[in-house]
């Protein structure tokens, strides 16, 4: 069995879900490494100061952030998992993680959360960067206006007004910045497997990801 599983892909791909049930399926822990640049966003935003890089600096060198088993978010001991979900802060993790401090200090924290094996890991750089010797690395994409949909029910299901036109610009535009970025673009590592999951179901993505692990 595949101990460390490195999965990367563009927003809302479903990276987060089927990784979740793969972990629980595996007896594995998840690590939404997302969900740590967007509690680095929510700080910046919530600091009501005009964003620049020195400020992401500094927001960013004493933050603690905390993922427990359920997938709660911690940010600075206070839990954070629902308010990180919005547009806004999509937007503002994307800004603070194109800086190199930021990735630096969250990587090694990824890392250490990795160290004592039998993870599963999501992001954009984890295949790549973060994990280069992991086990297994998937990148599960999907066409942009799949995801943009997926985005929107998730939205609808939680009760958030949304316009799917607007997602999809907002999905495109990050997934710009993100692949476009200078470090640790978002990208396919050489030795990951494909899945375009554009036509696929949970459950068959998850059965597939199990049966890469398997051998
Ligand atoms: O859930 P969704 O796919 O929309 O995004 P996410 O995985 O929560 O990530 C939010 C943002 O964090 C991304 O748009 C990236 O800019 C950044 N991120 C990153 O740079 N590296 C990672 N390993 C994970 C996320």
């Amino acid at each position: 069995m595949k101990k460390i599983i490195a999965v990367d892909g563009p927003a809302g791909a479903g990276k987060s879900t089927v990784s979740k049930i793969c972990a629980t399926k595996l007896g594995y822990t998840y690590i939404d490494t997302g969900a740590m640049y967007r509690a680095v966003g929510l700080k910046v935003l919530s600091s009501g100061k005009s964003v620049d890089e020195d400020l992401i600096i500094e927001m960013t060198r004493d933050i603690k952030i905390e993922l427990d088993e359920a997938a709660r978010v911690f940010l600075d001991g206070r839990e954070v998992t629902k308010e990180i979900r919005t547009p806004e802060v999509s937007r503002a993790a994307s800004d603070v993680a194109k800086v190199g401090f930021v990735r630096q200090k969250l990587t090694e924290l990824q890392r250490q959360m990795a160290v004592r094996g039998s993870v599963i890991m999501d992001g954009r750089d984890i295949g790549t960067q973060v994990l280069p010797n992991a086990d297994l690395k998937i990148f599960l994409t999907a066409s942009v206006s799949e995801r943009a949909r997926r985005r929107f029910e998730e939205l609808k299901q939680k009760g958030v007004a949304a316009n799917l036109a607007t997602i999809e610009k907002e999905i495109t535009a990050r997934d710009k910045q993100d692949s476009e970025r200078e470090i640790a673009p978002l990208a396919q590592a050489e030795d990951a497997v494909l899945l375009d999951s554009t036509t696929m179901t949970i459950d068959e993505v998850v059965a597939e990801i199990l049966r890469l692990a398997k051998d």
